[in-house]
């Protein structure tokens, strides 16, 4: 069944069953789907069909949306004749295991809470609730910044002392943290108890720079490097109070922004910087702290990084012992191929790869919000199954709700963003890149194992075995023509797939 954005009514006659669908609205760049106080479109949860019975979501540039269908397994042979057509054929081999997969998720900015703060309650646990719910895209990881981020309405650290503090005594949370973090983060762990967290800092107060800045070509002082571990560990102890745990920690967010001199707030740290702030500062006092569990992320950069940055830091070993996790935005992809994770993945195979960052918007010939951008979720999702067909167990995204201008954000910095709030309006809306990231966090839970596909020219694929047992195949066409193909599971049978042109379909069966 193909049910094209004609109109409200359509969808809704579609979708009885269903759950609420997509209210959409189109823009020259695209459709979204609209929310407010009363309507809002609604994900149920994942249905187990027993076999030989499969179930298809569907989302592409005419206006689907996750939609669901149904369908059988046919027997498949594997005979001489079937092997000649194997043009068309995407095998999945459950048997052929990789990574297991930790989550999907989004980071608490003050921008996003600013944004759900202008809109009333009600709408507010609508945003929450399509990321985070049962009845949402069941987001598990979130990203919260220690202090300020460029998508805050000023700089600030949580020690602006005029004059230097070395012993932290006039350390506290900010306005921000009680105003627009500590409540919704705690808000979305009770819409989905496996959230889990890991926090960066962009901002260290200026008196431990070298520049008194919180932006430009500066660092953290030799001398408060122990001051910067212990600031993150007082961090931690706050939340705490707070009732609100952490996961892992990164070692600082994009350091190279401070060896352009970026106006994106940042702290440089070069190799032997890195070295020392994770073997002699942060290391020791995470581990040797109530938060020793905590997963030490290291590089929380981009991939032009890998795999030399990480080779040096790893070249001691007791550094090397520090770090769980090598941590990496997307920004730069265009240009580093990902044979780079690879390469990070075979040369320590314990380190586990995750992205932490991404955003479309960012660039000066695509700046701000391109409401219904077909292409931005397209290349989210392109990007996600590349990460993890590369390894990466895990995708983050980075403001999780922006303006209608893309902010705020106090350096003119404004992208996109998967939901767009309308505060004027009492409205929000869905792009493309919320239904992109939900063809995989929706389905994909906690503990999944990658296994094995074949990968076809035209589409893109990945899949995955759930804790449960059941299997999830994504797929994506990118191209402007229709592929016609035969998704194969020896044990099953064989699923007839068409997938249309500028199309993500997320495959489910048990
Ligand atoms: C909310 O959205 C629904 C569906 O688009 C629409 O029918 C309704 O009029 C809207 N309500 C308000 C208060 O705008
Ligand atoms: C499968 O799809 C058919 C046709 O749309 C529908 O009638 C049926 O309820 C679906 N079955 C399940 C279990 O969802
Ligand atoms: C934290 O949890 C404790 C125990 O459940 C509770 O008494 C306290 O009110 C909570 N604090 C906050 C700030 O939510
Ligand atoms: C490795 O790093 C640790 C912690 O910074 C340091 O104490 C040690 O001297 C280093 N080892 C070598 C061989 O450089």
């Amino acid at each position: 069944m193909t049910v094209r954005v004609t109109g409200f009514f359509l969808l809704l006659i579609a979708g009885v069953s269903l759950g609420q669908e997509c209210a959409p609205k189109k823009y020259d760049t695209g459709i979204v789907c609209v929310c407010n106080v009363s309507y809002c479109d609604e994900l149920p949860p994942l249905k187990k069909l027993d076999q030989p019975q499969y179930q298809v979501f569907t989302s592409n540039q005419d206006g689907l949306r996750l939609h669901r269908t149904n369908g059988t397994f046919q027997p498949y042979a594997f005979n001489l004749l079937n092997i000649l057509n194997s043009l068309n054929t995407i095998q999945i081999n459950k048997y052929e295991r990789y990574q297991t997969i930790f989550g999907f998720g989004g980071a608490f900015t003050d921008a996003f809470g600013i944004n759900l703060q202008s809109v009333e309650p009600a709408l507010q646990e609508k945003v929450l609730s399509s990321y985070f719910s049962k009845s949402g895209i069941e987001y598990n990881v979130g990203r919260v910044p220690i202090g300020g981020t460029d998508f805050s309405t000023k700089g600030y650290s949580y020690d602006d002392s005029d004059t230097p503090d070395p012993s932290l005594s006039l350390f506290k949370l900010a306005d921000e943290d009680y105003r627009y973090k500590l409540s919704y983060i705690r808000r979305a762990r009770e819409l989905n108890q496996e959230l889990k967290l890991f926090a960066s800092a962009w901002i260290a107060p200026k008196w431990m720079k070298t520049n008194h800045a919180f932006s430009g070509f500066g660092r953290v002082k030799d001398e408060y490097y122990q001051t910067w571990a212990n600031y993150h560990k007082k961090f931690f102890d706050e939340y705490k109070k707070e009732n609100i745990t952490f996961w892992g920690v990164t070692t600082g967010n994009e350091p190279s922004l401070s060896m352009f001199g970026s106006n994106i707030p940042s702290n440089r740290f070069t190799i032997e910087e890195m070295k020392r702030w994770v073997g002699d500062h942060l290391g020791p006092t995470i581990r040797q702290s109530e938060y020793k569990d905590l997963k030490i992320m290291v590089l929380d950069d981009q991939r032009v990084f890998l795999p030399w940055f990480v080779d040096a830091v790893f070249s001691n070993e007791t550094i090397k012992n520090y770090i769980d996790i090598v941590a990496v935005h997307w920004y730069w992809d265009d240009v580093i191929l990902p044979f780079v994770l690879d390469l990070v993945h075979t040369k320590y195979p314990e380190k586990l790869l995750m992205g932490t960052e991404a955003c479309v918007g960012d660039r000066v010939w695509e700046k701000g919000v391109e409401l219904g951008s077909w292409q931005r979720g397209e290349r989210y999702a392109f990007s996600v199954i590349q990460d993890i067909q590369h390894h990466f167990i895990g995708w983050t995204d980075w403001n999780m709700a922006l303006d209608t201008k893309g902010g705020p954000t106090y350096i003119n910095n404004n992208v996109d963003s998967p939901i767009i709030i309308n505060s004027a309006a009492g409205e929000f809306y869905k792009q493309p890149m919320y239904y992109s990231l939900g063809h995989f966090s929706k389905f994909v839970p906690r503990g999944s194992v990658r296994i094995g596909i074949t990968q076809k020219q035209f589409i893109s694929s990945t899949a995955f075995l759930r804790p449960d047992q059941g299997v999830v195949v994504v797929l994506q066409n990118r191209g402007n023509f229709g592929h016609n193909i035969e998704l194969v599971d020896s044990e099953r049978g064989k699923i007839s797939l068409s997938l249309g042109p500028h199309s993500l379909t997320t495959v489910v069966y048990y």
